[in-house]
């Protein structure tokens, strides 16, 4: 309980507010700092607050303390995959000569970060069955969105205007249609089946000369493979258009499957998901997006590309959609992924989806007597069930459920999403998780299916022991108070 107490803020600590005592007076002649800078040089002393050092490594220590993260305990919300990053990733990105580099700095003097890059995409283009990848996207939307900027391209190139329109499972995640909406698509959706994959005749009714693509993923967000993927594919191809592969399930399939075999002509990844590192370490994070040879073309500048022994970034790329970030995207994340896939090597990476898979079905059998389950189809990565038994016997939903479960130590997993399913309580446990640690959630989910028949309050009122029970969630995302 004790790392909820109340933690004042920093300017509460201070003696001062006049910038550090510790800095001593210059005893060089001083700059002419108002010529160097203009309106943007301040004369007075910045307001930072002055506070002993114990007490700055306290103060951050006890706020760290608060956070729920996956190093405390199990973290397992579906489809936002938390996996442990292992921490030699962490030593890696911090070498000097990756740390310590800048983007500015000419070729020659950084062929070891280039030379990493292009063997890094040679990676991803094995793991995927594509042929090229650009760095440049900062998230997996980011990446969703140049994905469909490769496929407006290669439209436009070929002077197809009339393609305006994506195709969108009923299924997917809420930024595939956000995506394509804001590439200035239109989107079309198509229902899913009793399976709760794609049903074919609501896709068949969708196609037509006006289809620039589809965005699928696979496995879906039920965590269910669609084993009509060929058929989709092909079908959408068959019309002109062409697949986009949301790489957020790539946890499910490593070296099991791949995209490209799959009949998809670009992906993007959710590196923070798959490739265990953090979300956004460094900065914002990175979504590599890969493409066929039909889409190399149009890819973001610069690629990094090699001549005569010597890596370098090629900007000369004629057909190129343009930039959607500056130089290669985020590098520090991009050495952690490098690492996490040598420190793997193919073998790893194949037991990585097989663990992934393993450990979400272990759960979901462990679960399924306690708790609806609305497909019968196997799952894969994650899970949906719902609170439907328990709506029905004590009146207790989906968010006195994952809400008690905080009670028990854990993190809630991801909920009322996917929106196909009413009451949807999404589980991706993770292939990181020991056998110890998915027993003690199934026995608190378990326990708390006992509760909502014995003592439903009990579910009502929780959690108990936060500062804070059941914020409204809209106005703390929308109006967040951060100052205290
Ligand atoms: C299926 C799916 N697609 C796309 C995304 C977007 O990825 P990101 O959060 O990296 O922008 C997510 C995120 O959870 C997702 O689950």
């Amino acid at each position: 309980m004790s790392r909820y107490k109340d933690t004042p803020l920093i300017f509460e600590l201070a003696t001062c507010h006049e910038g550090s005592r510790y800095i001593r007076p210059l005893d060089v002649p001083k700059p002419d700092f108002a010529e160097w800078f203009g309106d943007a040089y301040r004369e007075g002393k910045p307001n930072i607050p002055d506070v002993d050092e114990v007490s700055v490594v306290r103060h951050f220590t006890n706020l760290s303390a608060k956070n729920y993260h996956v190093e405390v305990g199990t973290y397992p919300l579906g489809s936002c995959t938390m996996k442990y990053n292992p921490k030699v990733n962490e030593d890696m990105a911090a070498l000097t000569g990756f740390a310590a580099t800048h983007p500015m700095q000419p070729d020659e003097t950084v062929q070891g970060n280039l030379e990493m890059l292009y063997h890094l995409e040679k990676l991803l283009n094995d793991v995927t069955g594509m042929t090229a990848h650009t760095f440049q996207p900062a998230a997996g939307a980011h990446g969703e969105f140049a994905g469909i900027l490769l496929i407006k391209a290669y439209h436009e190139d070929r002077g197809d205007m009339k393609r305006d329109t994506i195709i969108v499972p009923d299924a997917a995640h809420g930024t595939n249609p956000a995506t394509a909406a804001m590439a200035g698509y239109k989107v079309r959706e198509v229902k899913s089946n009793e399976y709760g994959t794609v049903d074919l005749e609501s896709l068949e009714a969708a196609l037509g000369d006006d289809v620039a693509g589809l965005m699928l993923t696979n496995p879906n967000t039920l965590g269910l493979y669609d084993g009509n993927i060929e058929k989709i594919t092909s079908m959408i191809h068959e019309c002109g258009g062409l697949c986009y592969y949301d790489g957020a399930n790539m946890n499910a399939i490593m070296m099991h499957a791949r995209p490209g075999d799959m009949g998809f002509d670009c992906v993007h990844w959710n590196v923070h998901k798959t490739l265990s590192t953090p979300h956004g370490g460094g900065g914002p994070g990175a979504g590599p997006v890969g493409c066929n040879k039909l889409l190399e073309p149009y890819l973001p500048r610069p690629i990094v590309a090699k001549k005569d022994d010597m890596y370098y970034l090629d900007y000369d790329r004629p057909k190129s959609f343009g930039m959607i970030r500056s130089f290669v995207g985020t590098f520090g994340v991009l050495v952690r992924t490098y690492a996490y896939m040598l420190t793997n090597g193919a073998e790893g990476l194949y037991e990585v989806s097989e663990g992934a898979v393993a450990n979400s079905t272990y759960l979901r059998e462990r679960l399924k007597d306690y708790y609806h389950i609305p497909y019968d189809t196997p799952s894969m990565h994650e899970f949906v069930m719902t609170s439907e038994w328990q709506k029905k016997e004590s009146g207790c939903n989906t968010l006195d459920i994952v809400k008690r479960l905080i009670d028990y130590g854990f993190h809630p997993p991801t909920v009322y999403f996917p929106l196909v399913v009413s009451e949807a309580i999404m589980i991706e446990p993770t292939e990181t998780e020991t056998w110890r640690d998915l027993d003690a959630l199934a026995d608190a989910f378990i326990k708390i299916a006992e509760e909502a028949k014995e003592d439903p309050e009990l579910l009502k009122g929780a959690p108990r022991y936060t500062p804070i029970a059941r914020p409204d969630e809209t106005a703390a995302a929308r109006d967040p108070i951060l100052a205290g």
